[in-house]
C-alpha cells in the first residue's frame, strides 16, 4: 500500500513540476507502422490505459475509433484537452472523474482503483510507456488488470524498451522477452512484431513492438 502512495506521488509530482521528458509532441512512429497490424473493426473500444497527454490518443480517434484513457493525473488530462483544443465535460465521482470530449473519455484514476464495472467491452489496447512506467510487482497486478478486464478476442499492441540497465536508471523500466512471457503467455498470444532503436533518457535503447491477443 506504501510502495502503491509512494508510486502515485512520483507521477503526480512529475506532472506539477513539468518533469516529462516521456512525453513526445508527435504520434509515436510504431502505432503508425503497427496499427494496420491490429485486426480492428470501425469504431472499436481502443483503451489506452496509463495515458498522459499522449498525442497517440489522437491518432486512435482519428481513425474511427472510440478511444477510452485511465490516468491518474489531472495536470495531464486537462493539458491533453486544452492543448489539442477539444472540449470536454468533467463529470466527477467520489474515487474517479470523467472527461468526456468527442470520441475520447479520459478517466482520472489510479488504474487499481479504477472502478472497471464502468468500462465499456475493450476490443484493442495500446500500451506505450505504460507497463514500463510500472516496477516489478505493479507490472504484475497491471497484466493481471488488463486480463481481468477485457475477453478472448481483444488486441494489444504493446512496446517494451530494452537498454543497458548500468546507463539509466527506472522508469522506465526495462521488460525483456523472457518478463513478457511470464506477464502474459497464460492469457495471451504473444507475437513479436519488431525491435527498432529509439533513446531512453538520452542513451541508446530498442524498442520492441509486440501484438498480443486475448485467448
Ligand atoms: C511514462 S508516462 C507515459 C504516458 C503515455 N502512455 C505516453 O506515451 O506519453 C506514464 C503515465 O502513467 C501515469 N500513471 C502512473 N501510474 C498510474 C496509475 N497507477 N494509474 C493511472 N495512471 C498512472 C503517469 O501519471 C504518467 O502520465
Amino acid at each position: 500500500m506504501e510502495a502503491r502512495s509512494e508510486h502515485n506521488k512520483f507521477w503526480l509530482n512529475k506532472w506539477s513540476s513539468n518533469a516529462i521528458g516521456f512525453h513526445e509532441d508527435f504520434i509515436h512512429p510504431l502505432l503508425k507502422q503497427y496499427w494496420s497490424t491490429i485486426d480492428s473493426a470501425p469504431r472499436s473500444n481502443v483503451l489506452v490505459p496509463l495515458c498522459g497527454k499522449s498525442k497517440d490518443l489522437l491518432y486512435l480517434r482519428d481513425q474511427g475509433h472510440n478511444v477510452f484513457g485511465i490516468e491518474i493525473s489531472e495536470i495531464a488530462i486537462v493539458a491533453f484537452f486544452a492543448e489539442n483544443k477539444i472540449a470536454y465535460e468533467k463529470i466527477q465521482h467520489p474515487n474517479h472523474d470523467i472527461f468526456q470530449g468527442e470520441g475520447l473519455t479520459v478517466y482520472r484514476s489510479d488504474i487499481f482503483n479504477f472502478p472497471k464495472k464502468i468500462l465499456p467491452k475493450i476490443d484493442v489496447i495500446y500500451d506505450r510507456a505504460s507497463l514500463i512506467a510500472l516496477s516489478g510487482r505493479q507490472r504484475k497486478n497491471y497484466s493481471d488488470w488488463l486480463t481481468t478486464s477485457t475477453q478472448s478476442g481483444c488486441e494489444s499492441l504493446l512496446i517494451t524498451l530494452e537498454y543497458d540497465e548500468e546507463k539509466l536508471s527506472p522508469p522506465p523500466y526495462l521488460v525483456d522477452k523472457m518478463e513478457l512471457a511470464a506477464l502474459y503467455q497464460d492469457n495471451w498470444l504473444i507475437t513479436h512484431l519488431g525491435q527498432h532503436s529509439a533513446l531512453a533518457k538520452g542513451h541508446q535503447a530498442r524498442e520492441n513492438a509486440y501484438l498480443l491477443n486475448r485467448k
